[in-house]
């Protein structure tokens, strides 16, 4: 599973190639996630109505890397939006990817625009 984990790396919005048209807006309940598949990769997407901001990172868990990100709460955390995994409650940037209650590696996080209705995720492959 390393290598799974290893497939997944943040990506700067400079560094973006494709935007690809992952779902509809009205597809991810509000404050609330939902995931997507680019590739071989799971991708969590958020929309967090309470901050009027969407985020993306990868759905795969780095604790005991199981695909279940999305399903995560979101939150606060003294400004940082994070998710806390609904398995054991780890819980992660949504903007640096950090694990902030731990110290597992950092979870990707990915650019993500909306358009007309519909949600893109930035990548650089
Ligand atoms: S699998 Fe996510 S916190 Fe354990």
């Amino acid at each position: 599973m390393e290598a799974v984990l290893a497939t997944y790396q943040s990506t700067d919005t400079s560094a973006v190639t494709t935007w690809f048209k992952a779902c509809t807006v009205k597809s991810i309940p509000e404050n609330g996630g939902a995931c997507v598949k680019y590739k071989d990769k799971q991708i969590a997407i958020f929309n967090f109505v309470r901050k009027n901001v969407w985020y993306a990172c990868q759905n795969l868990c780095p604790h005991k890397m199981e695909m279940v990100l999305s399903r995560g709460m979101i939150g606060d955390a003294d400004g940082i939006a994070k998710v806390a995994c609904p398995l054991h409650k780890k819980t992660f940037s949504l903007e640096s990817g950090e694990n902030l209650n731990g110290d597992l590696p950092a979870i990707a996080t990915y650019p993500i625009k909306i358009e007309d209705g519909f949600v893109y995720l930035g990548f650089s492959e």
